[in-house]
């Protein structure tokens, strides 16, 4: 069964979920898929924000449940000749240009991200062509040919510390595609950067008002937020990073309660690392409004077991090629940016 696509009022076409399964179902897949991934010789590579069934599925197989940046570590340090991504479609891309020996899948191809379709590699490039004299540092949520046409290629993780290292050379910057957190960079650096006008739909959501009202209700709790939020978001966070980066905010960090502004997937990782602690969902919907997303990004959803499986016995249709001329570029800046990551203090 699957659901009808619903067109959103912004132009994206929000895909149906998975068809939900019975308990038993899900163990019937979860048993035939580990058997595949062991036949296969194939591993298991999910994001903080898939369903938590996928991410304890990872986790049981030997792979990984990651950031993207420890996503594309990850896969290019194993040594499977074939990576599952449950992810979206640039988590997929850039396995597939650190490893193009390896068969990369994914459960399906059609999980995108509002980032990469909203920087056009034409449009960008023209952009990047006005201002030849600036570095060109793309966030990873970009297709190929963005990277391509990168000088460096940045997450959430490390995009501060570059722009950072950028910035100490007297290098100007064209920043793409996410505004929100190019701004945020922006004002902790101080950096000369002019930014593309991209925004991700899920942490777009949520709202000012709605949230200082749930600081109000749970006062002693800490909020923590993904710097793909908006400026006024980000000012009412203890903690502002990466999914990993926030996940570690939530071990270290004294508070019993904490509002998290991000996608929900990633409650199953906090709650997991601190069962003792309680974790609420920052609000996504203002007064009189209602949410799109609801904290759950719909290309994430789309990685189910059903899907899983069906990718390990026919990748065909679900494999991800890159073109290999883009590779090349591509490739230098994305290990710009793992070279520099290994000397960063984790
Ligand atoms: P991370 O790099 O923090 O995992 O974020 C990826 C992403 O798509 C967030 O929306
Ligand atoms: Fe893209 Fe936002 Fe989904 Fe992350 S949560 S993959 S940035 S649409």
């Amino acid at each position: 069964m699957s659901l009808a696509q619903t067109i959103m009022p912004e132009g994206y076409i929000f895909p149906p979920k998975p068809a939900p399964l019975t308990a038993v179902e899900k163990d019937e897949y979860k048993a035939r898929i580990k058997q595949l991934l062991q036949q296969k010789n194939a591993v298991l590579v999910a994001h903080y924000y898939t369903d938590p069934e996928i991410q304890a599925l990872a986790e049981e197989t030997g792979g990984c449940v990651a950031d993207s940046l420890e996503m594309a570590r990850f896969g290019a340090r194993h040594d499977a000749d074939m990576i599952i991504v449950a992810g979206v479609r640039f988590m997929g891309e850039t396995a597939k240009i650190l490893t193009p020996n390896k068969t990369v899948v994914m459960p399906t191809l059609e999980a995108t991200c509002s980032l990469d379709i909203g920087c056009p590699i034409d449009d960008f490039s023209a952009f990047c062509d006005l201002h030849p004299d600036r570095k060109v540092v793309v966030y990873a949520n970009t297709s190929t040919a963005v990277k391509a046409r990168a000088d460096w290629i940045v997450t959430s993780s490390c995009a501060l510390e570059i722009v950072e290292h950028l910035d100490e050379q007297d290098e100007k910057i064209i920043w793409g595609p996410d505004k929100h957190l190019g701004s945020y960079i922006q004002k902790n650096t101080g950096a000369d950067m002019i930014m593309w006008n991209g925004a991700c739909i899920v942490h777009d959501e949520f709202k000012t008002k709605a949230l200082k009202d749930m600081k109000a209700l749970h006062p002693d709790a800490g909020v923590l937020v993904h710097p793909e939020s908006p400026e006024e978001i980000v000012a009412l966070a203890d903690a502002v990073g990466s999914t990993s980066q926030l996940i570690k905010a939530a071990q270290t960090m004294t508070n019993k309660k904490f509002i998290v502004a991000t996608d929900r997937g990633i409650f199953y990782k906090m709650q997991q690392l601190c069962p003792d602690k309680e974790f609420f969902a920052a609000p996504t919907a203002g007064e009189g409004a209602s949410c799109k997303s609801c904290a759950n990004c719909p290309w994430m959803a789309m990685n189910g077991l059903q899907a899983i499986e069906e990718a390990l016995i026919t990748p065909q249709g679900k494999e991800v090629f890159v073109d290999m001329d883009l590779r090349e570029g591509a490739l230098k800046s994305l290990n710009r940016m793992l070279d520099f990551t290994e000397n960063m203090v984790k």
